[in-house]
């Protein structure tokens, strides 16, 4: 049985006193009967020693939104993987949409990043998704397999069991769009099989395949009931404590 991931990814959102204050109240709001899921916050770099100390012993993980892939070096404005290591980082996401986007992020780059991240315990989440041009153009299957395919280049089958991949399809991203569960699910489960023809079908069984793209209270618990959905990646909704609880307790 997969335990749920449920992560909240506040993008460039909050400063350190509103960092601190979610974590207050998000702790209150907690209970312990979260014997199915985990759940992580990928707060903006600026936040993440803050957030950190103040999770401390709620059992919450804390996660960044990016990485550079080599170790050190003449690269302003970036961060290293060890300098995430040296904050207590659990998990890194790679590849969102929004970085491939504005910011140039390829196949090549996001390959580099993971293969990286493996020098360290952060496991990585890997964003996949179409756009609303090549759903309409009934290249989703291609176009995702592609990038699982090219972003999990070389990765050995322990590291890709690890690895959390989150199928967000661009359209759905801060539209209110959501893909149907069926929709959603039914690329999930693609996934895990291209994950199964390329590195075996144990590691298609153990790894956690997130649905991500206007994941709300209203519709986390139709989404992560899906049989191949294992959790959500959230970008609004996981602002507020009030309604990250609710999706936390789907
Ligand atoms: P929204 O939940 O705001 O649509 O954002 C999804 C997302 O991009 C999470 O990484």
């Amino acid at each position: 049985m997969r335990r749920k991931l449920v992560a909240g990814n506040w993008k460039m959102h909050k400063n350190i006193a509103e960092a601190k204050a979610f974590a207050a109240e998000f702790i209150d709001l907690l209970d312990n009967k979260r014997d199915n899921v985990d759940v992580l916050i990928c707060a903006p770099f600026t936040q993440l020693a803050a957030l950190k100390e103040a999770l401390k012993d709620s059992g919450v993980m804390v996660g960044a939104q990016n990485c550079h892939f080599e170790d050190e070096g003449a690269f302003t404005g970036e961060i290293s993987v060890g300098m995430l290591e040296e904050l207590g980082m659990d998990f890194c996401i790679v590849g969102h949409s929004e970085r491939r986007q504005y910011f140039a992020e390829s196949d090549e780059t996001c390959n580099k990043k993971l293969h990286k991240l493996f020098e360290t315990s952060i496991r990585p989440i890997l964003c996949v998704g179409e756009s609303l041009e090549e759903r309409e153009a009934e290249k989703q299957f291609e176009i995702v397999g592609n990038q699982v395919k090219a972003d999990l280049d070389g990765l050995k089958a322990d590291q890709v069991s690890q690895v959390v991949i989150a199928y967000e399809p661009i359209w759905a991203i801060g539209t209110g769009l959501t893909a149907s569960k069926e929709q959603a699910n039914e690329m999930c489960a693609y996934i895990r099989q291209t994950v199964g023809q390329l590195f075996g079908e144990e590691v298609a069984e153990k790894i956690l395949i997130q649905y991500g793209g206007s994941v709300k209270p209203n519709n986390a618990s139709e989404l992560l009931n899906m049989s191949d959905i294992d959790g959500a990646l959230v970008g609004g909704a996981s602002e507020k404590s009030d309604s990250f609880i609710q999706i936390v307790n789907y």
